[in-house]
């Protein structure tokens, strides 16, 4: 079919499989010319595998460092007539990669919030890899499922105290307005968004990965977070999901106890705000990012998800030398995000920015860029005329 993009809000309902393809492989390159990550993971378990920081962390422990990858997801998968999601045909690229370049690479595609897929994973590493080194937590949901309770979680995106007023921008029209997001009205709303986007999902998979006997001596995990600057604190850190990801930093220790007698170790990173599927949900924030991708473009210092996982691997989690952490015990690789010249270059642009100013003064094409290529669109390699074959197999999974 011809595959074309089709949207709704911050939703692209359709996917481009050759796209998905090149933009796997454009990472898959740039992981490749920064040269092998001396003494990386060799057997990796990535949670969230298919889209944004997850992806990119699977292709940099794959390509920067030869290693073994298990992918879980929960993507659609591409059948006769119907396209696959973004994340299934990243997948199946991925695997025709990782099998080109003679990699083991296997995916499993369920609700990783379950227990029968943290089992069935478990299966597929007794059989093929017998354990992992790395566990990349990388999930990113609206919803979960409490496997012990049967509750479903909804997780929402709201201030805490007070309302709260801000620009925001919608990307597709470049208008910059206004938006009151009103607080949560219930406790329920921060337990609920903590259940989702907190760290217990994390420690289930830790403590069943354990028992099982499939976590290397000195394994080490990693879970992402998220900071930013003061102005998206309302809606971000000091909001619902900034409960949420306190709760995630604050499993680091829990987790550090079970892993103790294996001398294995678990760290939350923070990462930099990039457009992911996720990102562009929420209000505010992707004003906040074309204005910090242009200064961080000017300034020569930007990076996308890829240079970020590249990054933390080489030079946080597997640099040989003391790791550097922050005094609540973090990774930093939004260190360059935070830097005190690109905050006040920032926070200058948010006062100035109008409908009117946006294209001059923010890089909201590069986002517009970003987004559509999430999804396998604006690649100049591809014929977007071609008719294209929508049905593409990820090969471990059919
Ligand atoms: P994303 O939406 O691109 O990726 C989410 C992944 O989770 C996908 O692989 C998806 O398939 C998977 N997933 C979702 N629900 C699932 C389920 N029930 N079962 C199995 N898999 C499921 O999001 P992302 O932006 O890469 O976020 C990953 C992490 O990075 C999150 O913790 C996020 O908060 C954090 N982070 C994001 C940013 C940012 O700017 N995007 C910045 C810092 C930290
Ligand atoms: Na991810």
């Amino acid at each position: 079919m011809i595959i074309q993009p089709r949207t709704r809000g911050f939703i692209c309902l359709t996917a481009h499989p050759d796209g998905a393809a090149q933009h796997i492989k454009n990472q898959i390159e740039y992981v490749k010319s920064k040269g092998k990550i001396a003494d990386g993971p060799k057997k990796v378990l990535v949670i969230g595998a298919s889209t944004g920081f997850g992806i990119a962390s699977r292709i940099s422990a794959a390509f920067g460092s030869d290693a073994a990858t298990i992918g879980v997801f929960f993507e659609k998968p591409a059948t006769e007539g119907k396209l696959g999601t973004a994340g299934w045909y990243n997948t199946a690229a991925f695997e025709k990669e990782a099998q080109a370049a003679g990699l083991y690479a296997k995916s499993i595609n369920g609700d990783a919030f379950s227990d029968e897929i943290k089992q069935q994973t478990i299966e597929l590493i007794k059989k093929d890899l017998g354990q992992v080194d790395l566990v990349v937590y990388s999930l990113a949901s609206p919803r979960r499922t409490h496997p012990k309770t049967g509750v479903q979680h909804a997780s929402v995106l709201k201030p805490i105290e007070k309302p709260f007023t801000d620009k925001t921008v919608d990307f597709h029209t470049g208008v910059v307005s206004d938006i009151t997001i009103n607080p949560v009205e219930l406790e329920d709303d921060i337990n609920n968004t903590v259940a989702v986007m907190g760290g217990e999902d994390w420690k289930f998979w830790i403590e069943d990965l354990k028992a099982a006997g499939v976590l290397a001596e000195g394994v080490k995990t990693v879970a992402y977070s998220y900071i930013g600057p003061e102005l998206t604190y309302p809606i971000y850190r000091n909001g619902t999901i900034g409960r949420a990801k306190d709760n995630l930093e604050a499993t680091v220790p829990a987790i550090n106890a079970l892993l103790a007698d294996i001398n294995g170790v678990s760290y939350v990173s923070v990462n930099k705000a990039l457009v992911t599927q996720s990102s562009s949900a929420i209000p505010v924030v992707p004003l906040y990012i074309s204005l910090l991708y242009k200064v961080m473009k000017e300034k020569g210092i930007h990076e996308g998800t890829i240079e970020q996982m590249q990054r933390l691997f080489a030079e946080r989690l597997y640099n040989n030398s003391d790791l550097q952490l922050d005094e609540k015990g973090r990774i930093r690789v939004d260190d360059l995000e935070m830097r005190e010249d690109v905050q006040q270059e920032v926070a200058e642009l948010w006062k100035k920015a109008t409908t009117e100013n946006l294209e001059e003064i923010s890089d909201i094409q590069g986002y517009r860029n970003d987004f559509f290529q999430l999804f396998g669109f604006n690649f100049d390699e591809i014929d977007y005329e071609k008719d294209t074959n929508e049905v593409v197999p990820v090969p471990s999974i059919g």
